[in-house]
């Protein structure tokens, strides 16, 4: 038997028990004759000593950093306790102890804090996940695993796999494709979610399906995004949005009181995406703080009469003005404001420049446009924006699209100088009435805004036979945003077959397009579809603010890193030619 207890199991009650434990050299401290040893496992660490003439054993098999080892010894009680470990009222006197496996030095420290680098620690991710700050994440995804299967058993859904390979279709993003041996010069694709097996599903009437399913995007990485991530993934038939938006409400309410001990009573806060394009500058908005954008001019409308009649080329010309009110800022020096400047300046964000009015706490205003807007106007600009005296009202001016997006990152950059985003605090709310299309101006083309299953507004149908109005038309779809960030998405779908290929029609596909990429979908809708609709979560996103953090990748045990790269196991790599001719494919480089 390698051990009776685990390492974080013994307390002062197991006092004068003979005891045996196994685990990781954490540390051993030599104090003249004697010796103490952290020992770590997955459920903590005990203090083991070794006495005089155990420590003279030590000398002659001394223990690294890591060997693995049992012992064996009498519970006893610590003289100088650790309150900080939950173990630290006892420790082990070692009797006997046996080296399981040497270890190699670690190429860094395995404890909460490590000295690796980002890099080192993905190479030896295998020694990363014995930190306890990792343990924890994973731990929590666990937990957050099973509150959210018990909750949706208890309603009735039923987990129900699909395929991984699958038919390559345009659902967004890149799809990673994987050739078949068998069929020569033909490709499987891996699934960039399973929404079409679900649709059918509903077809087939498992009227509630659920799957905690990976997921594969070609995509370009970043904090909250992998190759391969994880989705609660759910599908019901029979209902309505509002159905769909209770039950998992419910289920996050439940996670919630399983994970974080929260008990939330109140309705989640529900926006239309107009609304939060509106008031945030993205359809994601972080409600834990206000500061909503104040919405001057916007595409080349005023909305803010002290703008007008005032010779200044950058208001006058731009598309739009957006401003934010940022508390107690009027305290800003010149440096803080040039540096405000800068900042928006930066590539990522992509603005000329800032504009500025403080207001004074003595009633006066100052503005970094002084020679353009005299004080009563500055004065008009802050009220309209509901500014108090002390703050600042920060501007950008340019084009509609550009400036909002900017806006919002200028939002969430002061709600995180001013400590506004507390994480651990939870703001979720539904998005709901997204456009069901969205132009790109590059190729002049209508793309779905969610996916093309997507049922439109039924009031909004009769406008798809008109492409000049496409704009117009909402979607029956909605997300569920958490601090800032799209946790989860879905859809009312559509279920009758031509209204299907009307939207493919609508997305610029042929009749013959569709029908080779999504006949087996329309053929099904011609069979009884029922009405349906569902939705799905990033998991690991979810677990990551739950986590509070914003990065995925410290809550994923194997994950990639920015450039894809799985750096553990050096994937992707060559294969064999022996491989690439057996698939009948040539690397063209
Ligand atoms: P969607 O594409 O919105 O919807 O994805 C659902 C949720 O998955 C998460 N997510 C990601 N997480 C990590 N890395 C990624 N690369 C990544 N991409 C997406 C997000 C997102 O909200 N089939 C539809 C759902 C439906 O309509 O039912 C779908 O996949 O949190």
């Amino acid at each position: 038997m390698y051990r009776s207890h685990n390492c974080g199991e013994l307390r002062a009650t197991h006092i004068n028990e003979e005891v045996s434990l196994s685990g990781w050299v954490q540390i051993a401290r030599k104090f003249g004759s004697i010796t103490f040893v952290d020992l770590r496992d997955r459920y903590g660490i005990t203090q083991l000593y070794f006495n005089e003439a155990m420590t003279a054993q030590l000398n002659e098999n001394p223990l690294g950093r890591e060997y693995v080892i049992q012992a064996k010894g009498k519970v006893i009680e610590r003289s100088s306790k650790n309150p900080k470990l939950p173990t630290g009222d006892i420790e082990i006197e070692v009797t006997e102890y046996t080296i399981l496996n040497k270890s190699a030095v670690p190429p860094f420290t395995i404890e909460e804090e490590t000295d690796g680098g980002d890099e080192l620690r993905m190479k030896y991710r295998y020694l990363d996940l014995r930190r306890p700050t990792l343990r924890r994440n994973l731990e929590l995804r666990y937990q957050v695993n099973r509150a959210a299967r018990n909750y949706l058993h208890e309603q009735g859904f039923m987990d129900i796999e699909t395929p991984f390979l699958i038919k390559s279709t345009p659902e967004g993003a890149r799809d990673f494709i994987v050739p078949s041996r068998m069929n020569e010069g033909q490709f499987y694709a891996l699934p960039q979610s399973p929404q079409t097996f679900k649709q059918l599903l509903m077809v087939s009437g498992y009227d509630k399906y659920y799957q905690v399913v990976k997921c594969f995007r070609d995509e370009d990485l970043r904090a909250d995004r992998q190759p391969e991530f994880t989705q609660i993934d759910c599908e019901m038939s029979f209902v309505e949005q509002e159905d769909i938006l209770q039950t998992f409400e419910g289920m996050f309410k439940h996670i919630f009181k399983e994970i974080k001990g929260l008990e939330i009573n109140d309705a989640f806060p529900r926006m239309t995406w107009h609304e939060s394009m509106r008031d945030y500058g993205n359809d994601k908005p972080d409600i834990r703080f206000g500061m909503k954008i104040q919405n001057l001019k916007v595409s080349n409308t005023v909305h803010c009469e002290a703008l007008n009649g005032v010779d200044f080329k950058v208001t006058n010309e731009a598309e739009s003005i957006l401003a934010i009110c940022v508390p107690n800022g009027a305290e800003y020096t010149r440096k803080q404001t040039d540096e405000l400047t800068e900042w928006v300046k930066r590539p990522q964000i992509g603005m000329t420049g800032l504009l500025f009015i403080k207001c004074n706490t003595d009633g006066t205003y100052k503005s970094s446009v002084d020679k353009f807007f005299d004080e009563d106007r500055q004065k008009a600009i802050a009220e309209s924006c509901g500014a108090q005296a002390g703050d600042i009202i920060l501007m950008l001016a340019g084009g509609e699209d550009r400036t909002r997006a900017a806006m919002a990152t200028l939002r969430l950059e002061m709600g995180e100088r001013l400590g506004l985003r507390n994480p651990e605090e939870f703001a979720p709310l539904w998005v709901l009435d997204f456009p069901l299309f969205e132009h790109n101006e590059e190729d002049n083309r209508w793309y779905a805004k969610h996916h093309p299953f997507t049922a439109p507004k039924p009031e909004h149908i009769e406008l798809m036979n008109d492409q000049s109005r496409f704009g117009e038309i909402n979607a029956n779809a909605y997300d569920i945003v958490l601090n800032g960030t799209e946790i989860g998405g879905g859809s009312i779908r559509i279920y009758q077959r031509e209204l299907q290929e009307k939207m493919f029609a609508a997305l610029g596909m042929s009749k013959e397009e569709s029908q080779e990429q999504f006949g087996f979908l329309l053929g099904a809708f011609e069979y009884g579809a029922p009405p349906h609709g569902g939705l799905a979560f990033g998991f690991d996103r979810l677990c990551a603010l739950l986590g509070g953090e914003e990065s995925i990748r410290d809550f994923i045990a194997f994950p990639k890193n920015n450039s894809g790269r799985d750096v553990m196991l050096d994937a992707p790599a060559h294969v064999e030619p022996k491989q690439l001719d057996e698939l009948k494919l040539k690397v063209n480089l």
